[in-house]
């Protein structure tokens, strides 16, 4: 009820009566005056004035289970949420999850990763109080070699969401890093259990540079946060909740025409590879080209010197600029 409450006072943005909500609800007023003196233990500044009722002041950036809950408004994608404050991965807890049963839709969602995992066994760097780190269980129907398009999918949604909530111009190295001015915002992580010809779960795990200053090492020439880049201060769980909707909706026309030929056009809008040179470090044996696009199932269209397109599958491929890292 706590995020409901939220999600009614934000929605509205003016006073609410306790009577209105205990009706809303179906509650007692002793009810609606505990949620709201637990919320505001959380954090959350919320006046209650005689005859007016609650208002909720926004006045600073609450990252937290009710937060998202009362902002992810999907039909799926989100549901449940589960938050922590710190967690060796939560790709490792999603997992776990999805082995107990979890549906499609769940998501994890943490403050902090001690062991945050990236792509090519590399580690992903997590501290606290900044960035969004979170992985969401599905749970698809079609046959595995289809599961690599589910990234390219959630980069549009994070992209997008990016830009909207952001007002950023992000756009997507291929297959699915986010990148605003040429360095890295946001990386996936996509796991999946599988038996045969059958998925059983598939985790897909984000991690976005939120308001993090510094970046340590090797990655401090290559990375970027969405404060850096100068985007506005962002709510952590707003930006989350519209990459919700936004992966909702993809997922659904990706799932339905079964390959990528209904999102093509929005991702090669958005990609960043596209029209430069590009060195594919493919293990069979490195080349140059020109990138193109994306084909209906996500390859990365690359034209040759001599004319020919070579269809690159992400796989154990790498693609990086000729320039440097875009
Ligand atoms: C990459 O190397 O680009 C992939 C990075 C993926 C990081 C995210 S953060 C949330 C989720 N949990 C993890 O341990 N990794 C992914």
């Amino acid at each position: 009820m706590k995020s409901k409450i939220l999600a009614l006072l934000r929605q509205r943005g003016d006073y609410v009566s306790g009577q209105e909500l205990c009706r809303y609800f179906g509650v007692s007023r002793t009810a609606v005056w505990k949620a709201i003196g637990q919320l505001k233990k959380e954090g959350y500044r919320i006046e209650a004035v005689q005859n007016r009722g609650y208002l909720l002041v926004e006045e600073r950036e609450l990252f937290g289970q009710h937060e998202l809950e009362s902002r992810i408004a999907t039909k799926w994608a989100g549901h449940p949420v589960t938050w922590y404050q710190v967690l060796d991965s939560t790709n490792l807890q999603a997992k776990l999850d999805a082995e107990k049963g979890a549906a499609q839709g769940a998501l994890v969602v943490a403050d902090m990763q001690t062991a945050g995992r990236g792509r090519r066994g590399r580690a992903w760097n997590s501290p606290p109080g900044a960035n969004i780190y979170f992985s969401l269980i599905l749970k698809p129907e079609f046959a595995p070699d289809k599961a690599a398009m589910i990234t390219p999918v959630m980069g549009l949604a994070v992209a997008e969401s990016i830009r909207s909530t952001c007002g950023l111009d992000a756009g997507i190295k291929w297959p699915n890093d986010v990148v605003i001015d040429g360095k890295k915002v946001c990386g996936m992580l996509a796991e999946m259990s599988v038996e045969r010809d059958f998925i059983h779960y598939v985790v897909i795990g984000v991690g976005i540079n939120v308001g993090q200053q510094d970046f340590p090492g090797e990655i401090a020439a290559t990375a970027v946060s969405i404060q850096q880049a100068g985007g506005c201060q962002v709510s952590r769980a707003e930006l989350v909740a519209g990459i919700m909707n936004k992966f909702e909706e993809y997922y659904e026309e990706f799932s339905a025409k079964g390959d990528l030929s209904g999102l093509t056009e929005r991702y090669g809008s958005l990609l960043v590879n596209k029209g430069r040179e590009v060195r594919v470090l493919d293990p069979k044996g490195e080349f140059q080209g020109r990138a193109l696009g994306i084909n209906p199932r996500g390859e990365l269209l690359v034209e040759r010197e001599d004319g020919s397109v070579t269809e690159v599958y992400a796989g154990e491929v790498s693609v990086r600029g000729v320039y440097g890292y875009v």
